[in-house]
This record gives C-alpha cells, sequence and structure tokens, in this order.
C-alpha cells in the first residue's frame, strides 16, 4: 500500500473528475471538430469558394492553442492526480494497458504534428494536400479515442478479462462498443457547438448563416445518434452497475443521469433554433453559454460513469480502496481481503508509524485514522461537510459508539456499493474508535 492522499471535504477521487469532466471538453473538441473541418474545405475546394477559408483559419487556430495547451495539461492533471489518489489502480492498469497508451501516445504524436502542419500551411500547398493533412488529424485525433475508450470501458466492465487476463478480452469489453460509438457522436455535437461560436465571429450574411446553419444540423443528428447509443450504452452495463443506478440503491446517479440528459436536450433544441432554424440568431456569447451546459452535462456523465463502477475502481478486481478483490490467476494475483482481515492491513502499511502498530489504547483513535483513511477515505471525507461526510452518514444509521460502529463494519461488503471491511479485529476496533469520535455530541 501506498501513503494515502487526504483532500478535506472533497476527497481525491472528485479531483481526477474535475479534471477529468474538463479535459472531456479540449479533447473531445479537438477529435470531433477536423471531420467539420474537412467537410467544409471540400465544399470551398469543390465548389471553388474561397471565402470559406476565412472560417477554416480561424476554427483551427483555437484547436491548437485551446485544445493543445488546455488539452495537454489537463491531460497530465490526469495522470498525476490518479497517481497519487490511487497508485495500485494505475499500476494495475499499466501492467495490463501499457502498450495501449504507448499505441494511443503515437496517435497523438500524429496529432501534434499534423494540426502545426495544417494551420501553418494554409495557402501554401495544393489545397487538395492542405484538406489531406486536415483528415490525417481528424483520423489520429478518433484513433487515439478508439485506444483510450477500451481502457476506460474495462475499468467499467472487465467481463471475460477476470479469468483470463488477456489484452484483448479487457479491451474489447461489454461497453467498448457502445461507448465508442457514444463518445464519437458526443465529439460531433461539441465541435458543432464550437463551430456557432466561431461562426458566428464572421461578418454577418450569408457565409456566416450557411456555417451554423450546417453545425447545427450535424450537432442535431450527432445528439439524435447520441441517444441512441446512449440506450445501447446504459444496457450494456454490468448488472450491478444497472442496479445502483436504476433501482436508486445511490440515489445522485439518476440525478446525474437526468442532469446529462437535460443538457443534451437543451444542447439539441438550441441547434434546432439557433442553427437550423434562425441562424441569424445565434451569436458568440450565447454559443459559450451552450458550451457551458454541455460541460455540465459531460461532468454528470463522467460522474454517472464513475459512480456507478462501485464498489470497484477496476471492476470485479480491485475496489475503489485499492484492495485486490479477488484472485486473478491468469496473473498470479491473489485477493487481498481474506489476507487483510487475517494479517492486518498495517502489515502492508510501511508508513504506519511503529508505536502505533500494538494498538495502544491511548492512542487507538489515532491509529484508527489511518486505517480509516485507507479504506474510507476513497469515497468519503471524514470532515463534517463535503463528499459523503462519514460523521453525518454514520449519525444518520443511529452509530453513535465504537461497539455498533465496529458491528457495522463487519457488514459494510452486504452493500452493493462498499467493498468489505479488510482489516484485522484490532484494526477494527481502532478504526470505530476513531470513527466514533467524528460523531458530533447530541445527535
Ligand atoms: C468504493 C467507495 C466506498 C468505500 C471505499 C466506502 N464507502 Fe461508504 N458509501 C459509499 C457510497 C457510494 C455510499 C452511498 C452514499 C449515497 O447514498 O450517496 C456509501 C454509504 C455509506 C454509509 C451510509 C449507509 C446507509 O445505509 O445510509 C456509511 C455509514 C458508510 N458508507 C460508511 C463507510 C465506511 C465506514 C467505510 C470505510 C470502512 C466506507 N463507507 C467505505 C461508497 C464507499
Amino acid at each position: 500500500m501506498y501513503p494515502f492522499w487526504e483532500v478535506p471535504h472533497l476527497t481525491s477521487g472528485l479531483i481526477i473528475a474535475m479534471i477529468a469532466s474538463f479535459h472531456i471538453l479540449p479533447s473531445h473538441l479537438a477529435t470531433g471538430a477536423f471531420w467539420f473541418m474537412a467537410y467544409i474545405e471540400g465544399k470551398a475546394i469543390n465548389d471553388n469558394r474561397p471565402e470559406l477559408f476565412a472560417f477554416l483559419k480561424r476554427f483551427s487556430l483555437f484547436i491548437l492553442v485551446f485544445c493543445f495547451v488546455i488539452g495537454s495539461l489537463t491531460g497530465v492533471g490526469i495522470w498525476f492526480s490518479a497517481t497519487v489518489a490511487s497508485p495500485r489502480a494505475i499500476s494495475g492498469l499499466i501492467h495490463n494497458y501499457v502498450w495501449g497508451w504507448a499505441t494511443e501516445w503515437v496517435f497523438f504524436l500524429i496529432e501534434i504534428a499534423t494540426i502545426y502542419a495544417y494551420y501553418y500551411t494554409f495557402g501554401k500547398v495544393p489545397p487538395r494536400t492542405h484538406r489531406r493533412i486536415g483528415l490525417i488529424y481528424a483520423w489520429g485525433a478518433w484513433m487515439s479515442m478508439v485506444i483510450i475508450t477500451g481502457i476506460l470501458g474495462f475499468m467499467l466492465s472487465s467481463d471475460k478479462w477476470i479469468e483470463t487476463g488477456s489484452f484483448f478480452d479487457g479491451f474489447f469489453n461489454s461497453t467498448y462498443w457502445p461507448q465508442l460509438a457514444f463518445r464519437t457522436a458526443g465529439m460531433i455535437a461539441i465541435a458543432s457547438v464550437y463551430a456557432i461560436i466561431v461562426a458566428a465571429s464572421l461578418e454577418k450574411g450569408k457565409v456566416r448563416y450557411e456555417i451554423i446553419r450546417k453545425a447545427g444540423a450535424w450537432g442535431l443528428c450527432a445528439l439524435a445518434a447520441g441517444a441512441l447509443f446512449a440506450t445501447w450504452y446504459l444496457n450494456a452495463l454490468p448488472d450491478n452497475s444497472k442496479e445502483l443506478i436504476f433501482q436508486d440503491m445511490i440515489p445522485p446517479l439518476k440525478t446525474m443521469l437526468h442532469v446529462a440528459i437535460g443538457a443534451a436536450v437543451a444542447v439539441a433544441v438550441y441547434f434546432l433554433l439557433f442553427g437550423v432554424v434562425r441562424p441569424q440568431l445565434a451569436c458568440r456569447s450565447f454559443g459559450i453559454v451552450m458550451m457551458l451546459v454541455l460541460l455540465a452535462g459531460i461532468g454528470a456523465g463522467e460522474g454517472l460513469r464513475e459512480g456507478c463502477r462501485r464498489p470497484y475502481i477496476i471492476n470485479q478486481y480491485m475496489y475503489g480502496n485499492q484492495v485486490v478483490a479477488r484472485d486473478l490467476e491468469a496473473k498470479k494475483v491473489k485477493g487481498e481481503v481474506e489476507f487483510f482481515q487475517e494479517h492486518g492491513l498495517t502489515s502492508r502499511l510501511l508508513f504506519f508509524p511503529d508505536q502505533l502498530r500494538i494498538f495502544p489504547e491511548e492512542h487507538l483513535a489515532k491509529a484508527g485514522r489511518i486505517i480509516a483513511l485507507h479504506q474510507c477515505g476513497n469515497c468519503h471525507t471524514m470532515d463534517q461537510k463535503g463528499i459523503r461526510p462519514l460523521p453525518g452518514l454514520l449519525a444518520n444509521l443511529g452509530l453513535e459508539d465504537a461497539e455498533s460502529i465496529a458491528d457495522f463494519l463487519d457488514a459494510l461488503g452486504e452493500y452493493p456499493f462498499m467493498p468489505p471491511f479488510a482489516a484485522n479485529e484490532d484494526e477494527k476496533r481502532a478504526t470505530a474508535a476513531y470513527l466514533a469520535t467524528l460523531i458530533p455530541a447530541g445527535e
């Protein structure tokens, strides 16, 4: 076990989620935008309409600056935060998918090279060659999605991998195709909002309205397809995830689903009214508001994907608190719950203070705090307010003294969304003693 990263009120998981949601906007925009570009550029070349190039140049500059600066920074941010928050999960992923990431980075390099080549060769190479550079970019960017979706899907539904340990069994899992289709539709919708924002900064006139109308139509089709793919995706989820969402076992998950659907509907209405029907009404600031609505929808969708994975961080294999859930013979990995219950979690906590290892009564709660952080802190804050605050949740159940909390810990694994308590008797006593100190007096 590695040291624990405690983020007061928020939990470390939420930090990753915030960075990841913000990463989706530039990354999906960068992936979707060039398909629309290629379409408009095709029109500019085939119908001999040089005036469209002004739009194309503006459109690609922001992608180059915004997506590649913010996208790369937040991408690295996900790696940093996830490595500190869930080092064992990252290690598990790397042990399985290092070649997946290596391949993704090859495509990422292609993206970077071609977007610079594209922007700086406007008007300097034959138009068809220029468009082909854009298409290589669009293809490279989408290929990186093709790969990363396999790894994301694997965390949600590991399927046969849990028996075979095989790269492709985990990669082409049951949520892979619907998720790829859904993300592809989503990237076109994001790109369409962006196209409207850029086009709305052009001079009023035919070109501006034509592009806005086309972007509205693209966005509308993408959202319609996205709705179908989303249904397919939700259907393909593992049974446990479906129960968590649809049987209200974790009520906030349904709220997130509703927020995501609401955002998609709002943007669809926008595409219809301000894109297809009355492009004259589209303006930049309202477009930006719509982008923020999309961002809220994305955040909710991501929260849903992460949330319905509980109690696991890697489906069936590793719990949210970094404990290996079961034996994986193909990889010679042993499940750890029983081991920790017998030999103690602290036997694997190298940073655990030596003087606490005998669990002295006077420092019991101090020892318990470290164990509680490791066992519960990924999903719960220990503060009074914040993400699933333990003091309030325990008090709600009427658990106020160390004995009743210890009994509760014994039964933890019976919840469909929480891992079993993986520590020995002394450690349980210490954890319960600490958790009892959190309950506000008189509640
Ligand atoms: C993998 C994530 C995860 C871990 C680890 C985890 N929990 Fe939870 N816990 C949840 C979720 C999700 C809920 C549901 C909260 C909600 O309804 O919003 C929950 C709910 C609870 C509740 C309220 C239960 C009820 O019936 O109302 C308590 C109490 C609780 N957890 C205690 C703990 C303790 C103590 C630990 C550590 C020993 C722990 N949890 C570890 C995810 C987790």
